[in-house]
């Protein structure tokens, strides 16, 4: 689908952008509205697959989607299970056995790595790391050591091991025993973990999508299983954003073969339909929650209705290939903006790197990176600014996307470059330039 159909007009009754903003301003956010002004002020109606139709009947490549859509919106493989389960029995009496959580749960065990069989479903990220939390405390691990850039969310325990300190400053006390190790230094990691032998719970992201898409050194994830095996410690790895094919690979563990004790996913694991998360665990450690079920629930945790988008989505994602897809894209869609990057923003840009369909473009100055953000709306392109990082443009676009998908998105990034380097000449004496 190329976007040259920008004159097509969205269904009616079209809403009124003004009355959005106002509505918001008034009962919502007037930040978020001030937000959404900076980029225009569309009100978005309507998806399918990449694309978003606003109001006004424009139609924008997504891009961005915070790592939601590897399936695309509106999947039919998704909403054919939702539908489905819409009008039968969307929510559960909670007193029954329920198929299609069980359904649900079972196909995500059988894509998860072989020792992970245990899986408690929830509603948001953050919630799934809850979990963790409580699951490490329940295996007497009540010390958490977690990475420097790293981000879990925003519920207090979530918070308390995200790093970021304008995010944890408003809220405290927040969880206390939590240490921060730097992100890649399994020596730092080790000495932390010694000084509490068999008490320590570990968490990371094989890859940092919200640090700005930072990749760790190879082998490191190898080395942080080794090391928290070595000091007893359980290791919790947070797929939430880079699970489920983003980054090339069922999950960002899989390259080197590492099993963790928990796993977290979530964003495209309802398939871009119902929000839901789930840490998947071993038997072993899940065994506290296995013996009692009432000790960790929530009323609408593994509803049916959001089991169905899950079982559409893993089947999707399984039987589309689409994992492999967000690999050959990946590669593709990352070569061509380090071309673009390396003609039109050669004192701009610091470094494009991405692994799949996670891709970032670093900035030697925060405002080009927002600039940039900008641009690419008024190119009919979005993408995603980061919560950890002023600095870095993050794309993580759908692995369903088109060949003439991926053109429009380098078509228009190359557009947007342009006018960036064109906005900051001062750039181009190289003062700036870390390349
Ligand atoms: C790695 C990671 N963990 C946890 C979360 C929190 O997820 P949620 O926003 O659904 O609570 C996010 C969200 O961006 C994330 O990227």
């Amino acid at each position: 689908m190329a976007g040259d159909e920008n004159s097509r007009t969205a269904g009616s009754p079209v809403p009124d952008g003004a009355w959005v903003a106002a509505a918001y301003r008034r009962t919502m956010s007037s930040g978020r509205a001030l937000l959404a002004e900076m980029v225009g002020g569309q009100v978005e109606v309507e998806s399918s697959g990449a694309w978003i139709t606003t109001s006004d009947g424009h139609r924008y490549l997504n891009a961005g989607g915070y790592g939601v859509f590897i399936t695309g919106a509106r999947h039919p493989g998704v909403v054919r299970e939702v539908e489905r389960q819409l009008h039968r029995h969307p929510v559960g009496s909670r007193v029954f056995l329920d198929p299609v959580a069980a359904r649900a749960a079972a196909l995500l065990a059988s894509v998860t790595p072989p020792a992970l069989d245990r899986v408690h479903f929830c509603g948001s990220g953050a919630e799934a790391v809850e979990t963790a939390i409580k699951l490490a405390r329940l295996n007497g691990r009540r010390h958490l050591v977690a990475m420097t850039g790293g981000y879990h969310g925003k519920t207090l325990g979530a918070l308390s091991i995200t790093e970021r300190e304008t995010l944890r400053a408003p809220f405290r006390p927040l969880l206390p025993d939590v240490t921060h190790v730097p992100y890649g230094d399994v020596p730092a990691l080790s000495a932390a973990l010694a000084r509490r032998p068999g008490e320590a719970c570990v968490i990371v992201e094989p890859v940092q999508g919200e640090a700005g898409v930072v990749i760790p050194p190879p082998g490191y994830l190898g080395a942080v299983r080794r090391t928290c095996s070595h000091h007893g410690a359980l290791l919790v790895v947070d797929e939430i954003q880079t699970g489920l094919g983003r980054l090339g690979t069922w999950w960002g563990v899989d390259p080197e073969g590492v099993c963790p004790d928990i796993l977290l996913t979530g964003k495209s694991l309802g398939g871009a339909v119902i929000p839901v998360s789930a840490a998947v665990a071993t038997h072993e450690v899940y065994a506290p929650l296995d013996r009692d079920p009432f000790l960790h629930t929530s009323t609408f945790s593994a509803a049916p209705i959001t089991m169905a988008a899950v079982c559409g989505s893993i089947t999707t994602i399984r039987d589309e290939g689409l994992v492999a897809r967000a690999a050959h894209l990946g590669a593709l869609v990352t070569a061509g903006l380090t071309g673009i990057a390396r003609e039109r923003l050669a004192h701009h840009a610091h470094e494009v790197r991405g692994a799949g369909l996670l891709i970032g473009v670093e900035f030697t100055d925060p405002a080009l990176a927002a600039d940039l953000f900008i641009a690419l709306v008024g190119n009919d392109v979005v993408t995603n600014l980061c919560l950890g990082s002023d600095s870095v443009v993050r794309l993580s676009p759908p692995a369903t996307m088109s060949e003439q998908d991926v053109d429009f998105l380098l078509e228009r990034f190359d557009k947007a470059s342009r006018q960036v380097a064109a906005h900051h000449p001062s750039y181009q004496e190289g003062s700036h330039a870390k390349r």
